[in-house]
């Protein structure tokens, strides 16, 4: 029974009718974005870090301190990568086509390998020499319409190892499975038939019995798509779920007994995408609407609960635990619109910089049994938050993130830990002249969760023109790395990682 509901809602009766209604994308003139970007290279260093890389990339890092054997292991980063293919350059950051990457530590050696992720939709362009498709938040003149999720996906967002298999992952289509030693591309996954090409997004949450939940969004069909799969690789079960007027989630939380979400007041706009907008511009922004709060039931997904908070933007939401009373505590990264998303992350495409929004902690109380969500904000600048992965739907105390916002370019300059509860924040500066990227969590083996482990991250120098991983001791943040790796060349800008132990 729940396998037909499936099928009717999110199988090809639902989401292909939609794609191959879509119209060829708009003739346009030629336009400047490329040649804009290459002028502005000379003015401003910090856009180095959004170069296209349209090569695969293999070098042994140079090292400095010690890299601990907690953190003996491979540590994966995605992000995107091809910006550019001939002279048609992406008009939005998260448009390019994926690229892995993978730091192998052991022995205090560092070896990096950089792959393309080849999926069919990079295969195809690349054959042609030219952009095929309407991506994200860009649309070519002539593109081809969509006529699946899978057409427009670039595998560029995050990456999880799941059972010795390793996944590319984006938010609007397939996760892409490839080798986990040589980054070679095998495909897209198909966890079943009647889900080939659903949407499966770039946050799945990793439960502390290894359960691994994760949903997906199909604007166009107003579903919502849930995910739970055993830590053996196995779907478990997978729902479709109606939700009137879903647009854009981008992450969400778990906590002992339910699956969070936080929808912000996006509504996707049908007709606009249906003749020829970008997926990003068939969006709206409806801060009237406030932000939805969805929490279900993480073993009967029919039982669900709609709360609401005051309207906001976010992309990534830090961890969620339910107390003693019920009450779900859940902290996320506020923006008070989502100037980041339709100004900022575009802007950088052509070498302009822009910056709207403040990024900072939010921490939200959500009593289902009165039916009330409130929040407060951190005014601590904040991006790319990560915890103890142990504590995955537990009471944590610290979020580690990116932060220091600078006045004269996009990114972050800094790695913090804040405590969420005394709002103390410890953090290591790597100046002005460098990009701090996501960093990650990575426990010492046979400690308590919770207790202080290693952070692992890399960082983008913006003079050198490299990229290098660090590791500092979680607790000591503010005495600098214990270790770097640098390597011979940058790496394009990327998103989120994993780390997978030796
Ligand atoms: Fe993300």
């Amino acid at each position: 029974m729940q396998r037909r509901n499936f099928l009717r809602l999110a199988g090809a009766g639902v989401l292909t009718p939609l794609f191959s209604q879509l119209a060829l994308a708009s003739q346009q003139a030629s336009d400047t974005w490329a040649a804009e970007f290459a002028n502005a290279q000379a003015a401003s260093p910090w856009i180095a870090a959004y170069r296209s890389a349209n090569r695969d990339l293999a070098a042994d890092a140079e090292i400095s301190g010690r890299f601990p054997a907690a953190v003996q292991g491979v540590l994966y980063r995605n992000g995107p990568a091809v910006h550019q293919l001939g002279d048609q350059r992406y008009h939005h950051w998260f448009d390019g086509d994926g690229m892995m990457q993978r730091f192998a530590i052991g022995d205090n050696k560092v070896r990096h390998i950089g792959k393309i992720i080849r999926t069919d939709k990079y295969q195809a362009e690349a054959a042609a020499g030219k952009r095929l498709f309407t991506a994200f938040g860009t649309t070519f003149p002539g593109a081809l319409a969509p006529t699946s999720p899978d057409s427009l996906n670039v595998a560029n967002t995050s990456v999880l190892a799941l059972n010795g298999e390793l996944l590319a992952l984006w938010e609007g289509g397939s996760a892409y499975r490839l080798d986990p030693d040589t980054l070679q591309t095998r495909g897209p996954k198909v966890w079943r038939d009647d889900l080939a090409a659903v949407p499966f997004s770039a946050h799945p949450r990793v439960d502390t019995d290894g359960t691994v939940w994760n949903f997906g969004i199909s604007m166009p069909d107003d579903v919502m798509v849930l995910y739970q799969i055993g830590a053996d690789g196995n779907l478990r079960k997978a729902e479709a779920l109606k939700i009137p007027q879903i647009a854009m989630v981008h992450d969400f939380a778990v906590t002992d007994k339910h699956l969070v979400f936080l929808l912000p007041p996006l509504i996707f706009d049908r007709d606009k995408f249906k003749h020829g907008s970008s997926f990003l511009d068939a969006h709206i922004w409806r801060p009237q609407l406030g932000m939805r709060v969805l929490v279900v039931d993480k073993h009967d997904w029919s039982k669900r609960q709609w709360l609401e908070l005051p309207a906001g933007f976010l992309f990534h939401v830090g961890n969620a635990w339910e107390d003693a009373q019920g009450v779900i505590h859940i902290d996320y990264i506020h923006t008070d619109q989502p100037s980041i998303l339709f100004q900022d992350t575009r802007d950088v495409m052509r070498g302009q910089f822009s910056r709207s929004a403040l990024h900072h902690i939010a921490r939200v109380s959500i009593d289902t049994a009165k039916g009330k969500a409130s929040q407060e904000l951190l005014p601590i600048d904040s991006e790319f938050p990560r915890i103890d992965p142990r504590l995955t739907g537990q009471r944590h105390q610290h979020l580690y993130h990116a932060t220091e916002t600078q006045a004269d370019r996009p990114g972050f300059s800094a790695v913090a830990r804040t405590n969420i509860e005394s709002g103390k924040t410890d953090k290591y500066s790597y100046g002005a002249g460098q990009i701090a990227e996501e960093h990650i969590f990575v426990p010492e083996p046979g400690s308590a969760a919770g207790a202080a482990g290693w952070i692992v991250g890399t960082s983008f120098d913006l003079q050198k023109k490299i990229t290098r991983l660090s590791c500092f001791a979680s607790d000591r943040l503010a005495d600098g790395p214990v270790a770097q790796a640098s390597l011979p060349y940058a790496l394009p800008l990327g998103l989120h990682g994993n780390f997978v132990k030796a």
